[in-house]
């Protein structure tokens, strides 16, 4: 299959191999996508982003998602670089202070707030209004962040992460307007099961809230190389007229209120 054949995309948020991204992008390249890579400064010193650059011939572009400057920079090298406007652009950034810190929903520090909302969430539409304002994708093109549903249900120790997520989701909706009517590109959201990843296994109780989640979805969690999967048709031509959407991928979880593997525990 080459959904992607001479379709050019950016890809944030790789940081190990366990990362969503990290699997979006080895599957957009096997599809026959040309990429560069971006993540955080720092992420780039600790992680293994390298390895995933050299593996597919894709460039690394350090970018702090929060910075105006870093994600022209990001926008212009890669289009340089891809030889033109890009089809595509993954947004997988999560980072939550307060979580990493600690604190409790009920004693949330604002300063961290604040930053957690910028870094997971007005970094979406940062990037959307860098790149609208770059004219940097073509036609028909395809913007997707991650999400998770605790933008729709209260999961406790998700925490400040939830309303990130909500706004994130609106970010897509509101500016999936202006992009479709000026530019003809779309804007999704997908919303992922709990996956084992540094960003996931952040959340308190991740490791039962995993196994909870896995026996309330009829088809269990979706691991993320199936999200990679979704992404890849969410950025071919074969998903051109859907936008402004937050799109489920949980193995059903969504639509469940009780299984039988719950109650059985
Ligand atoms: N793991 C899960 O259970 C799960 C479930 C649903 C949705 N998601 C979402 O998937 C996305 C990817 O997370 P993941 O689970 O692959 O974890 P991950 O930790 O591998 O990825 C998070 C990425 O965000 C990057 N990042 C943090 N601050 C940044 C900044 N200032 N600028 C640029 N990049 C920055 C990190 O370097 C890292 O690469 C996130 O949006 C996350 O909320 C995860």
């Amino acid at each position: 299959m080459n959904l992607l054949e001479g379709k050019k995309g950016i890809i944030f948020g790789a940081l190990d191999d366990k990362s969503i991204a990290w699997k979006v992008a080895e599957k957009c390249v096997a599809h026959g996508a040309k990429i560069t890579l971006t993540n955080a400064p720092v992420a780039l010193r600790f992680g293994t982003i390298k390895t995933l650059g050299e593996q597919l011939n894709a460039e690394i572009i350090p970018a702090d998602a929060t910075s105006l400057e870093d994600l022209e920079n990001l926008l212009s090298k890669s289009m340089e670089i891809l030889g033109g406007k890009v089809d595509f652009i993954l947004h997988s950034i999560g980072m939550s202070v307060n979580v990493r810190k600690k604190r409790e929903y009920t004693d949330i520090k604002y300063e961290w707030m604040q930053k957690t909302f910028d870094i997971s969430a007005i970094s979406f539409h940062k990037l959307m209004q860098t790149a609208l304002k770059m004219d940097a994708v073509n036609e028909w093109g395809s913007v997707l962040a991650l999400t998770y549903i605790a933008a729709q249900r209260t999961f406790p120790d998700y925490n400040e992460m939830a309303e990130s997520k909500a706004l994130l989701e609106s970010f897509a909706r509101s500016f999936g307007y202006h992009f479709g009517e000026q530019k003809k590109v779309r804007v999704n959201t997908i919303s992922q099961s709990p996956t084992m990843t540094t960003a996931g296994s952040g959340v308190k109780g991740f490791d039962e809230f995993f196994g909870y989640a896995d026996r309330m979805s009829p088809l269990g969690n979706a691991p993320a190389e199936a999200c990679a999967d979704y992404c890849v048709t969410m950025f071919s031509d074969l998903t051109r007229y859907v936008t402004m959407q937050n799109l489920y991928h949980d193995g059903g979880f969504s639509t469940m209120g009780m299984s039988a593997k719950v109650l059985e525990g």
